[in-house]
């Protein structure tokens, strides 16, 4: 038998916990110090360890870790998830509030609601009695999937609602729209391609690739969000209007997005769609327009709804960052680790304010689906500093001349045979030299041994004269060797020649980077680092020592084993060390103010550029890593943090704010 005071502090610090959770994440302005809400959490979790019968899938202990599933189970939605009917233009609004007024009978002026229409995948979450029960896809709008458990693994997502302020309704089915931040989509993109990985086309469907994985732990480590702006079915509560229910949800923990407004009329509603627009660009997430609703539920009632559309809401699209323009070619390019990516070569057209001549078609498995012929009139489509890539043919414009494009099966560089990985095609060539130039580029980058003035241009040329045939040759090249190149003056020449010295003392976190082994990406590069600390264990390392580096799997403790007994590898780390490179052993320095700490940075900081204050932390014989472990001393959290702080506060690290570790490093 559990006692009942222990019954019942459980119930509070799962509801204290929850509660702080929400200040935390959703509201931005947390009530206790860290280390406080770590206490809690950990108290919970010994209780539950102690009392087994008091576990509960309703516990914030339980957002991550459930067994992955076979498939996923249906959800019937009780109200249908509509869809929304669409305007693009000022004309087509007023419209709208023509037919409404018209449809209601009413000429004075109709409040609306005005929304940002976030670009995610529409989700709804079942609370009953408050706790979160059910969570699905809007699926075709009548059937969802249920996907419970990777919701309950996102932040914003109340486990249970908030009680302090008002009570709980008995039902509350609440849907919103999960979104990945733009620069989390490309954060999370670079990552995969360094591990050779197919990349997502965009922050919607890695949200909604992320949200639909069969194993809870993937969609655990994606940046997802919530944002709720509407109800399914409603017991216990009533609401009269719209604005009502998007300032109620908060009360109850669940996040609404801040550019929410209440406008009197429709000439309102095209002021702020003017706003948002100009917004768009500054907005941390992807917004392709706005949703006007009005806002009386009873007139919403009286509106109904049409072939699947509410009469009573509109989105209000904003002009598409997409344009139409031809396909000239389709050609290969060959990157470092040999992956065959499609790209369309089209004629010039301006999206978005710039000049776009090529788009990527990503994979043979996008070509395929999206059934793309050279010749075809295409819709292409640019967002932020994405690379353009076509989202659709104009089918309707084929002349029957277009023609179709399959990967080579030879690669177009080197001629070596070319093989198919699931979606990606790669060149096993071991001297393509289109892979060469891309690792040297990448060993060469500013992430990895930083070496400036060694670009496209010049790594081309270094490669195709045949002067650099690996990564070590760069540390042999003279002076005299540059100065013969195309456009090299002699100060450009020995300005590159002391980059290229200057970058021989680096951290052999970075080294490991830039030797590009696959799967082995900054973080891992760097906890690597950590655990051995000289190059030279790499040689003899075993599969099962790299396996007890916190994050490395199989796969990516084969790759950095064959990487290693590669005798071109080989061959080259030592010419590399002959050389003259020094690596610098992740170990702090003795002295300093931050000796023997090491810190790691989430979120965007005030006072300094992420690099920065990495320098700053080292030059005070600090250390820095990119990711989380129980080795980090301190993460400092900026603005908008990222999952490292759900990791840091798992292991219970401590957190400072940009103005804690100002004060530490006494600026
Ligand atoms: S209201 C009947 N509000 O747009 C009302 N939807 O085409 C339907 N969306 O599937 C939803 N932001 O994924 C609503 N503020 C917002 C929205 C929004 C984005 C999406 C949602 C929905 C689609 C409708």
């Amino acid at each position: 038998m559990v006692p009942e005071t222990i019954k019942k502090r459980v119930e509070k610090l799962r509801e204290e916990i929850e509660y702080h959770n929400y200040r935390y994440y959703v509201l931005d302005q947390p009530e206790i110090s860290d280390a406080e809400y770590d206490r809690l959490m950990r108290e919970l979790e010994k209780l539950e360890e102690q009392y087994p019968e008091l576990r509960s899938p309703h516990s914030p202990t339980q957002r991550v870790g459930a067994p992955p599933l076979e498939a996923f189970e249906i959800v019937r939605h009780t109200i249908p998830m509509l869809s929304l009917a669409n305007a693009f233009n000022e004309e087509e609004a007023k419209e709208f509030d023509k037919r409404v007024k018209r449809f209601l009978g009413i000429s004075s002026d109709i409040v609306y609601v005005a929304e940002p229409k976030l670009d995610g995948l529409a989700v709804e979450l079942v609370y009953e009695n408050g706790f979160f029960t059910i969570g699905s896809t809007r699926g075709d709008g009548v059937n969802g999937e249920n996907i419970t458990q990777n919701l309950k693994t996102i932040r914003t997502i109340p486990l249970q609602l908030i009680r302090k302020e008002i009570p709980v309704p008995e039902r509350l089915e609440v849907r919103g729209e999960v979104i990945m931040q733009i620069k989390k989509f490309e954060e999370l993109n670079r990552r995969r391609k360094e591990a050779g990985e197919p990349l997502f086309a965009n922050p919607r469907n890695a949200a909604a690739g992320s949200v639909r994985q069969l194993d809870s732990k993937i969609t655990a480590s994606r940046p997802l969000e919530i944002y709720c702006y509407g109800i399914g079915e409603v017991r216990g509560w009533t609401f009269k209007t719209q604005w009502e229910i998007l300032q109620t949800l908060p009360k109850w923990g669940l996040r609404t997005n801040p550019h929410i407004q209440k406008c009197k009329n429709i000439e309102e509603v095209i002021e702020y769609y003017h706003e948002m627009s100009e917004r768009r660009e500054k907005l941390p997430y992807e917004i392709d327009g706005i949703v006007i609703k009005v806002d009386r539920l009873d007139l919403q009632a009286r509106l109904g709804e049409i072939s699947r559309s509410p009469r009573w809401a509109l989105a209000f699209k904003f002009q598409p960052k997409q344009e139409t323009t031809k396909i000239l070619d389709i050609i290969v390019q060959v990157g470092r680790t040999g992956v065959l990516t499609p790209v369309a070569l089209m004629e010039p057209v301006r999206v978005g304010g710039v000049e776009v001549s090529r788009a990527t078609l990503h994979n043979q498995d996008e070509i395929d689906r999206l059934d793309v012929r050279v010749g075809d009139t295409v819709i292409i489509q640019r967002a932020g500093d994405v690379i353009p890539e076509v989202v659709q043919v104009i089918t309707s414009k084929r002349k029957g001349t277009e023609k179709k494009f399959k990967m080579p099966s030879k690669c177009p560089v080197c001629g070596a045979e070319v093989i198919r990985e699931e979606a990606l095609h790669r060149c096993i060539g071991l001297d393509c030299p289109a892979q060469l130039k891309g690792r040297i580029k990448h060993f060469a980058s500013k992430r990895a041994m930083d070496i400036e003035g060694l670009g496209t241009k010049l790594t081309d040329q270094l490669v195709d004269k045949g002067l650099v045939k690996d990564v070590a040759d760069l540390y042999y090249l003279k002076k005299e060797d540059l100065v013969a190149l195309e456009r090299m003056a002699d100060k450009s020449a020995q300005n590159i020649i002391e980059a290229i010295e200057k970058s021989k003392n680096k951290p052999l976190g970075k080294f490991l980077f830039a030797l590009g082994i696959r799967h082995v990406g900054e973080a891992t590069a760097e906890d690597l680092a950590r655990h051995f600390p000289r190059l030279d264990d790499f040689f003899h390392l075993k599969e099962e020592d790299l396996m007890k580096v916190e994050g490395i799997g199989p796969e990516v403790a084969s790759s950095i084993v064959q990487f290693f007994r590669d005798k071109k590898n080989r061959e080259s780390i030592e010419r590399l060390k002959k050389a003259g490179i020094k690596l610098i052993e992740p170990k702090a320095k003795e002295k300093g103010k931050l000796a023997g700490k090491t810190f790691v940075f989430t979120g965007t900081l005030k006072s300094y550029g992420r690099d920065e204050a990495r320098n700053l932390v080292e030059s005070l014989g600090g250390m820095t890593a990119s990711s989380v472990s129980k080795k980090v001393d301190f993460v400092v959290v900026g603005e908008d943090p990222g999952s490292k702080l759900e990791k840091a506060k798992e292991l219970g690290i401590k957190l400072l704010t940009e103005e804690e570790f100002k004060k530490m490093i006494g600026q």
